[in-house]
């Protein structure tokens, strides 16, 4: 019988996953199918019910429900309890069981450029769920030394504490991390500050950086961002959001079929829908 998956969210409509996904199984040849669910917040609970009792094989979560997901499950990964956010879960034997695949994703994406993670130095911008994510992952990966700024500081204190990895942080203000952004081999865009049609806005200002800085960038609309241009123009080698989107994609289809997907295919496949071209 043909397996389903698919998305829950609101908005739904632009998703990539249907696409990529649904690519993936036809060229991996699983007769499968992957759909967008259009969820309102007040009926998350009504639709994990019904895609449980459907025998539906997995699904992603996106905004806004990943964290009200997770008193819904049946089981919940170590790591994605932790970062208190949910964006896979897989259907095993009846059991809903939630994993978090953001940051790892985004550790893959950076590992994939060949920066070697334990010796750096790293800048977070932003202390929402997607920095959580990624803060929380990039400890777990043994990263030694991550700071983070962000507008609201106390945000960044208790993403701090809530940490479970041991990791050296030291926690400021944006216009405080400005002041020492020369001091970094890694900076990692987090906010949404930037993203389409916001594109002449970015979150933190600087006039030179460490020479070999690498700049990543979590917004994939547009491709390159203000930020990233700029990171660009001084020097910096410049990653943006697509890497990551991708690399979640890959290792929830792994946890789906256990098959490690082409990441090259994924990137073209997202690429022809953003209709650009990647950096
Ligand atoms: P996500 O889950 O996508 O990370 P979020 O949890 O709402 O979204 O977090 C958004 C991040 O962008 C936060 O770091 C937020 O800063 P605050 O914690 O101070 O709210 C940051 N952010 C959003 N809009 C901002 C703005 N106009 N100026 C500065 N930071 C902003």
């Amino acid at each position: 019988m043909k397996k389903v998956y698919g998305v829950i969210g609101d908005p739904i409509g632009h998703s990539m996953s249907p696409v990529m996904h649904n690519d993936l199984f036809e060229h991996n040849e699983i007769d499968a199918t992957y759909l967008a669910f259009h969820v309102k917040k007040g009926n998350l609970e009504a639709a994990v019910t019904g895609l449980k009792a459907l025998g539906v094989s997995g699904f992603n979560v996106t905004v806004p429900h990943k964290t009200d997901i997770i008193p819904l499950l049946d089981d919940i990964d170590p790591l994605a309890k932790a970062i208190g956010a949910v964006n896979t879960v897989v259907n095993t034997n009846g059991k809903l069981i939630g994993f978090n695949t953001d940051g790892r994703g985004f550790v893959r994406a950076l590992l994939n450029k060949g920066l070697s993670l334990t010796e750096q130095k790293v800048l977070v911008i932003g202390a929402g769920g997607a920095a959580r994510a990624i803060y929380f992952s990039l400890a777990e990966a043994g990263v030694k030394e991550i700071d983070v700024c962000n507008r609201t500081v106390e945000k960044a204190l208790s993403l701090k504490e809530a940490c479970p990895f041991s990791v050296e942080t030291k926690v400021s203000s944006i216009s405080e991390a400005e002041k020492t952004i020369v001091d970094y081999d890694l900076l990692i865009q987090t906010t949404s500050i930037g993203m389409s049609p916001q594109v002449d806005d970015t979150p933190i200002r600087f006039k030179a950086l460490k020479t070999n800085c690498f700049a990543s960038d979590i917004i994939y609309n547009p491709l390159e961002t203000k930020f990233l241009k700029e990171a660009k123009f001084i020097g910096a080698s410049i990653q943006n959001g697509v890497d990551m989107f991708v690399n979640q994609g890959a290792l929830a289809f792994e946890i789906w079929t256990s098959i490690f997907p082409d990441t090259n295919r994924m990137t073209e496949n997202v690429l022809k829908q953003l209709g650009g071209s990647s950096c």
